[in-house]
């Protein structure tokens, strides 16, 4: 049977830095409390031109080159987001293009911040099955241009940012499975009892005759609402779970794992899971200080940022979990 590995790696965060600090002109907040409650000392913005292929361009740019692949030799392209370039087609389609690829598949899944665990389960699945060699794996998203930037929608905006961590995986052979860069397992989950704690209602088929409408903008359905303490308690319980039962299905331990890369959400979250399972401080990875929550650009982030400060290297064993709205939840255990 083939396995697949990642061979490649590449992100890309908008060059505007904004600040707790330029978030307290918009909206009543204040630097103590944004740090104090998420652990997010800044965040990055686009501007008004950029979309979200333009991110998920240059962040598979840097990832193609990366693995040392001609662009040619990518067979499919697997792209998570929540924030998409039109609400038709797809970014896939839009990246497929701006790369110049020829008419390979381009797969767009949303899966909120679980999207890029869900993209690379779907990527392996497709290179285990033999239908493809070489995939081009994506998460993309610019939040800035659909958060409520007042201090209604403060619980919310203060939290999230733009970028986008693209990764190539590979067709491979796995000769030991103790060396050799594989992905272990993914395994995904959802619970839609949780789909109103974290949801943007509009546009949507459930709300009337019209999808969109100027009334739904008036009662601010675009904009996201959560239930920031269930999304909270849940993120904790979910991702400790989850990340439980790949370890001992796989069988690995705690201690084989070098590297935890979790979902960004807010960093008293993979606070209290380390300290729930015992992780030494040192293992554990976290982005969200300087770039927030970037949903499904999360994941290849953290794993760029991790190689870049000498974590992730050619067989470190990784154990990913991430956990969003849906709810849905998954982990990943892959070595490098
Ligand atoms: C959103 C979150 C940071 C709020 O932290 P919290 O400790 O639960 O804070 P609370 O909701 O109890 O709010 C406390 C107070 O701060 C206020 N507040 C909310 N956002 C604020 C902000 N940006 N600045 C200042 N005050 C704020 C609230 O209005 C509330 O005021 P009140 O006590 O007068 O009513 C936290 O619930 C969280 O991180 N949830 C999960 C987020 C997440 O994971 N999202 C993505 C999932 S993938």
């Amino acid at each position: 049977m083939f396995s697949s590995a990642i061979t490649g790696l590449g992100m890309y965060l908008p060059p505007r830095v904004v600040t707790n600090n330029d978030l307290e002109k918009l909206m009543e907040t204040s630097n103590e409390w944004i740090i104090q409650r998420s652990g997010i000392e800044e965040r990055r913005w686009v501007d008004a031109d950029t979309c979200t292929s333009d991110l998920a361009l240059q962040a598979s740019l840097e990832a193609i080159k990366d693995a040392g692949i001609d662009k040619s030799e990518i067979d499919g392209i697997v792209l998570a987001t929540i924030s998409p370039d039109h609400e038709f087609p797809g970014v896939g389609c839009f990246l497929q293009t701006k790369l110049g690829l020829s008419e390979i598949p381009c797969l767009d899944i949303r899966q909120q911040c679980t999207g890029f665990v869900h993209a690379m389960s779907i990527a392996d699945a497709f290179i285990k099955s033999g239908q493809h060699k070489t995939l081009l794996v994506v998460g993309a998203e610019i939040h800035s241009k659909g958060l409520d930037k007042t201090t209604r929608g403060r619980d919310v905006s203060v939290l999230f940012g733009d970028g986008a961590g693209a990764a190539i995986m590979c067709r491979t052979e796995v000769k030991d499975p103790r060396t050799d860069s594989h992905i272990i397992s993914t395994r995904l989950f959802a619970d839609g009892n949780g789909a109103k704690d974290l949801w943007v209602a509009a546009p949507g088929t459930a709300l009337g005759a019209d999808r969109m409408s100027k009334v739904y903008i008036d009662e601010n359905l675009h904009f996201p609402y959560m239930n920031g303490k269930r999304v909270f308690t849940n993120a904790v319980r979910r991702m400790a779970e989850c990340l439980t039962m790949a370890l001992a299905k796989d069988n690995y331990t705690m201690d084989d794992v070098d590297l935890f890369i979790f979902h960004q959400a807010n960093l008293r979250i993979n606070q209290m899971i380390a300290q729930e399972m015992k992780i030494p401080e040192h293992k554990v990875f976290n982005t969200i200080q300087k770039f927030g929550n970037t949903t499904a650009a999360t994941i290849p982030i953290g794993l760029c940022e991790a190689k870049k400060a000498g974590k992730l290297k050619k067989g470190t064993l990784v154990a990913t979990a991430a956990f969003g709205a849906g709810f849905t939840w998954g982990s990943a255990l892959y070595r490098y």
